[in-house]
């Protein structure tokens, strides 16, 4: 175990390949920044203090990450990485070790970065590296006969033995905070690119004490950088596939992994089945024997056993019990709670309502700021009118109501248990129990009518 850990993110670089007005490391991979993932990372090792170096477009980044008692280090000019490094060091404990990630390397696992600081002592250096198919790009890891490691060269210092080098630096490294601070200075920029290479530590640190630990990740993606569009692509479909794997091994029935998107924090459990085109945001629970039809975006949301969620639903911050059936093509807007047994047909929209026991919305309904009671029947076309331009309104129905359909149900407004509502009715005033209200004309019919004829 280390005394102290601090960690440094660099995120100075500009990311000019991503064509975008968009700091590269706020670019999303599952709906989270880059650097948010890199953040999350970290955190899970407890750190003493986390140090961002920021440069191209530093305020914006700022902003983003602010009052989180993060450090921020600013490079003004981008000499490099290990001039970035440099730029931390106010920051840094002499007690402690430094562990630097790079803002743009987004899916390096928790375990990657235990494995690598566990190497660490009160002397040595570590490396975490990793085996890539393409090494192109990234810089090669340089050993001598007996394995240990030598150099690291970056790919455009590197002859034509070294290209083939398929080992290469993920970038992630450990110090004690009081070697750095010794070897970092020392640091030169006489290389293709006039940079100072933090990779150029590991010379140094030979020299000084004679060995640099390294580390293999597991995966070759942990150490995949994001340099342009396409590579952020290629990373969110791994991404994804991996969170699909997790959920099948563990018994969920999804139908193609390749359409299956997480972008949160989620639960899923076994004997769920979910169809083609599902996006599951935020934090989502799905519990057994759930199934969800294709097109369907969850967001925040639970949804109880036994429900089913039919094609292009889309729910957003409610809660579905039990056994329910919601969709196709529903709505489910933020604070909606449905009970056991509730039924949410087709074009139906929910926002803030409860909705009781057994109760059915079937068709082509809007229900807001409503409660309503158990075994509830809402007519197709049924609007709360909750709003007058300036004001919401309640709309209260007991148990057992029946609403008519091509009801306006002007609020504020009770409906009692047992009442009921005549079609086609703009209910205004409050129905007591087991009244009917009924609100048009009586119909009138008349015999033997001739419709106009054409002038
Ligand atoms: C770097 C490594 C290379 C490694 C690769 C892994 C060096 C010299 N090279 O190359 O060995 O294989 O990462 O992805 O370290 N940054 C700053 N300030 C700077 C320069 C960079 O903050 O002056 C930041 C960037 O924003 C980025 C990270 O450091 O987050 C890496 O910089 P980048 O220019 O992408 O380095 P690579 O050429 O990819
Ligand atoms: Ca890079």
């Amino acid at each position: 175990m280390l005394s102290k850990l601090n960690v440094v993110i660099l995120a100075a670089g500009k990311g000019s390949r991503m064509y975008s007005e968009t700091p590269k490391v706020l670019h999303e991979l599952a709906g989270t920044s880059l650097v948010e993932h890199v953040i999350a990372a970290a955190q899970n090792l407890n750190p003493d203090n986390i140090t961002l170096v920021l440069g191209h477009q530093a305020d914006e980044l700022e902003a983003h990450l602010a009052g989180r008692g993060f450090n921020f280090a600013l490079q003004k000019e981008q000499k490099g990485t290990a001039h970035a490094v440099e730029q931390a060091l106010p920051f840094l404990d002499d007690e402690a070790h430094a562990l630097i990630l790079y803002g743009d390397v987004p899916l390096t696992k928790t375990a990657s970065l235990e494995k690598l600081l566990a190497l660490c002592d009160k002397s040595a250096m570590a490396v975490l590296t990793s085996d890539v198919k393409n090494p192109e790009g990234l810089g090669r890891i340089i050993r001598d006969g007996s394995g240990n490691i030598k150099a690291i060269v970056e790919e455009k210092d590197t002859d034509d033995t070294q290209k083939n080098i398929t080992e290469i630096n993920t970038g992630i490294m450990a110090f004690p905070v009081k070697k750095l601070k010794q070897w970092l200075p020392k640091i030169k920029n006489n290389n293709s690119q006039n940079e100072y290479y933090l990779t150029d530590i590991v010379s140094l640190a030979l020299e000084d004490e004679g060995q640099v630990k390294t580390s293999f990740c597991a995966d070759e993606y942990e150490a995949y950088g994001i340099n342009n569009m396409l590579q952020l692509a290629s990373l969110e479909k791994i991404y994804q596939y991996q969170q699909a794997s997790k959920f099948m091994l563990k018994g969920v029935k999804i139908i193609d992994p390749s359409r299956f998107d997480v972008r949160g924090e989620v639960n899923i459990s076994a004997d769920v089945k979910i169809d083609i085109n599902v996006i599951l945001e935020g934090k989502v629970d799905i519990e057994k024997n759930v199934k969800i039809g294709a097109n369907c975006i969850l967001k925040n949301c639970t949804i109880q056993e036994g429900t089913e969620i039919y094609p292009n639903t889309l729910i957003e911050e409610s809660e579905v019990g039990k056994n329910c059936k919601v969709g196709p093509f529903a709505r489910i807007r933020p604070g909606t709670e449905l009970k056991n047994d509730a039924k949410i047909g087709n074009f139906v929209e929910t926002k803030k309502v409860l909705i009781g026991r057994g109760s059915k919305i079937n068709h082509l309904s809007y229900i807001g700021d409503s409660e309503l009671g158990e075994k509830v029947n809402v007519g197709a076309g049924t609007i709360t009118c909750n709003y007058d331009g300036v004001n919401k309104f309640k709309t209260k129905i007991g148990n057992n109501v029946f609403i008519g359909s091509n009801t306006a149900l002007v609020a504020p407004l009770i409906i009692s248990d047992g009442a009921t509502i005549g079609a086609g009715s703009t209910i205004t005033k409050d129905v007591k129990a087991d009244q009917l209200a009924l609100t048009r004309t009586q119909q009138n019919n008349i015999d033997g009518w001739k419709r106009p004829g054409k002038k």
